[in-house]
């Protein structure tokens, strides 16, 4: 079936007590069993609920995978990768850009175990080349970036991991499998922060791993199980009823995010600009060939923290915070909000200025927001 007729139907079959179209929301505990052993399939709602099913059956044909695991939040998933992939002694490979809660778990929680990891910019492959080391389990991505939009070649890393008994993992949230497949592209598993797009309406914290290949899968049912930070039944819902719109609110998402990158691109206050549907920025070309659209995410450097404080305190329509990908057009600091838990000095190395503002474009009438952030950019003169 094409993606749309997917996101509405794939893993979602009429309830079979009721006939209702909707999956229902199974808010149970536990599950009655007609004698020892003798059960539907369901013993105990940490293990299995079917709303939770519904919705990880969904991730995994709209990811092209063999099968997707729902988790309490993208941060729940990424840690069940780590379990699923790393033991003491190995060694892993990070983009040195990603989310700083993913930087934040690998270097103030995984690495204690006995784990080390290199941080890099996995945007040019002769860094990944390098950094690969007899003992390298994971090679994990963001592309593109959160927040400087960097834009990391899938195929052309998941060559040089496989080379060696190396997973690679993609962080997906910015494009959603709407705009990129991580897994046709070569990758071993994509994950999801669902607050963003999937979800898509700034009402629910989840997180969904998607694997290609079956043993990988096999463990991260039993992680899930044994360790527990499972998606809840009604969480698992709201996702499942946010995905169903995935790609009208991706093309929305994307249409708005050019509308307003072109109209920033105009701006004498925008020291810098980074959206990768630019064709100045460094990685659009790559972009263009793995991804079928460039999404509403952009971050623009207004020179300095004051510039910052004083653009953000006057948008109106624009919701200040943090988080991203909902309907309503979001805009945030990094520095102080989304990246605070990355050091200063490994921050400037990055280029995520204290003048740096990311805007997470919503599908409002773009007109209006480019009038909030018209009448925002006077408080610059
Ligand atoms: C790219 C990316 N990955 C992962 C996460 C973590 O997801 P969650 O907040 O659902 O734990 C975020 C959160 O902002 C994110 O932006």
């Amino acid at each position: 079936m094409g993606f749309k007729t997917d996101a509405i139907h794939a893993g979602q079959e009429p309830d079979p007590a009721t006939g209702a179209v909707t999956i229902p929301i199974y808010q149970t505990s536990t599950y009655v069993q007609e004698g020892l052993g003798k059960h539907k399939g369901f013993e105990y709602a940490r293990t299995q609920n079917p709303t939770r099913t519904a919705l990880e059956k969904n991730m995994a044909v709209l990811e092209g995978g063999v099968a997707g695991y729902a988790f309490a939040s993208g941060m729940a998933a990424t840690t069940a990768l780590t379990q699923l992939l790393l033991k003491q002694g190995d060694h892993a490979i990070c983009s040195d850009n990603v989310y700083g809660g993913t930087f934040r778990l690998f270097d103030k929680i995984v690495r204690h175990y006995g784990i080390e990891f290199t941080y890099i910019n996995t945007s040019d492959l002769r860094n990944v080349e390098k950094a690969m080391r007899p003992n390298t389990r994971m090679v994990f991505i963001e592309t593109p970036t959160n927040p400087l939009m960097s834009i990391t070649d899938i195929r052309g890393v998941s060559e040089l991991a496989h080379g060696a008994d190396c997973r690679v993992v993609v962080d997906n949230t910015f494009m959603s499998p709407y705009f990129q497949r991580p897994l046709e592209l070569g990758a071993d598993i994509a994950v999801h922060s669902t607050t963003k797009y999937l979800n898509g309406h700034s009402d629910s914290v989840g997180g969904v791993a998607v694997l290609k290949r079956k043993e990988d899968a096999e463990r991260l049912q039993f992680i899930q199980n044994a360790a527990g930070a499972i998606l809840s039944p009604f969480d698992s819902w709201l996702v499942l009823r946010g995905i169903k719109t995935l790609p009208v609110r991706m093309e929305a998402h994307h249409a708005n995010g050019m509308a307003v990158a072109q109209y920033l691109a105009r701006k004498k206050e925008v020291r810098k600009i980074y959206y990768p549907g630019l064709p100045d920025h460094p990685g659009y070309g790559l972009a263009k060939k793995q991804m079928t659209g460039f999404g509403g995410m952009i971050a623009f450097d207004l020179g300095g923290l004051d510039r910052a404080k004083r653009f953000l305190e006057r948008v109106k329509l624009c919701s200040l915070g943090e988080s991203l990908g909902g309907v309503e057009t979001l805009i945030s600091h990094p520095a102080t909000m989304t990246h605070a838990s990355v050091p200063a000095e490994e921050r400037a190395r990055l280029g995520i200025t204290d003048g740096l503002v990311r805007i997470s474009v919503g599908i409002e009438d773009v007109e209006d927001v480019i009038a909030d952030l018209e009448n925002a950019f006077a408080a610059l003169a």
